[in-house]
């Protein structure tokens, strides 16, 4: 693991716009696994800008959802596919045909993950995995105490994520379980990089960094990948050694 320090939110997600954009032009074909939430929000805003600008060809690339809302409905604005759609595909013009997405609403979940680590595996597997890190360490929906050996899977969802989610939603949403990518997605990704900003994610960032690599911190295990990077603002790397 690289750990990159930015002064500012701003420089963060200009370098992880960078990172996506270089990526897409050094492999045309690359396979881009994003996450969503407030942490990666303005480095796609970047992106979509950075494309338009400098009119990059991004119609070969995959993209792919790091994780979902299981049973909240793709037009509810704080779903996974709705912010994706939104702030990434929409801007960028992605056919369909290039967009892997879990279905939240699909009568078997369990079959919908079957069916991601298939997809992945015909693309040849993710280039560039974006993931940001909850309150407690969680990255995707990997929550604490998660076996790192899973791929793609459905997970109950720890009591914080289920009350920290709540800020992506109008009204009070029931936020029991997760479709999320797990460790072995993660771990044969080509490139990680994990976002994190603002003073709230001072203390878990110390974690991430400082404690012995274990599940109880999931984004500790983020360490182990051979090309893994924190992209971290000051605010964020305040508490660390
Ligand atoms: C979302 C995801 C989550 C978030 C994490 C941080 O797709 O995978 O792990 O990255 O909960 O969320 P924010 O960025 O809203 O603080």
């Amino acid at each position: 693991m690289t750990l990159r320090l930015f002064e500012t939110h701003e420089a963060l997600s200009l370098a992880v716009a960078n990172e996506i954009l270089q990526r897409i032009q050094r492999k045309p074909t690359s396979v881009i696994c994003l996450a969503t939430g407030d942490t990666p929000l303005r480095a796609y805003q970047l992106l979509a800008e950075q494309v338009a600008k400098n009119n990059v060809d991004v119609s070969q690339a995959h993209f792919v959802a790091l994780d979902e809302w299981a049973g909240v409905p793709p037009s509810n604005p704080g779903s996974c596919r709705h912010f994706l759609t939104q702030h990434v595909f929409t801007p960028l013009a992605i056919k369909a045909s290039h967009i892997h997405l879990f279905d939240a609403l699909a009568a078997d979940i369990r079959r919908e993950c079957a069916a991601m680590n298939d997809t992945l595996k015909s693309l040849g597997g993710i280039d560039l995995m974006i993931v940001g890190i909850g309150m407690n360490g969680h990255v995707g929906f990997n929550e604490p105490g998660v076996p790192e050996s899973n791929y793609a899977h459905v997970i109950d969802l720890d009591e914080i994520t289920q009350s920290v989610g709540q800020k992506y939603f109008s009204q009070p949403m029931k936020l029991s379980q997760g479709i999320t990518m797990g460790w072995q997605n993660i771990f044969e990704a080509r490139t990680v990089i994990l976002m994190a900003n603002g003073q709230k994610k001072a203390d878990i960032m110390k974690r991430a960094v400082e404690e012995p690599i274990s599940n109880a911190c999931p984004a500790t295990l983020l360490r182990k990948h051979a090309d893994s990077y924190f992209f971290v603002d000051a605010l964020a790397a305040s508490k660390l050694a």
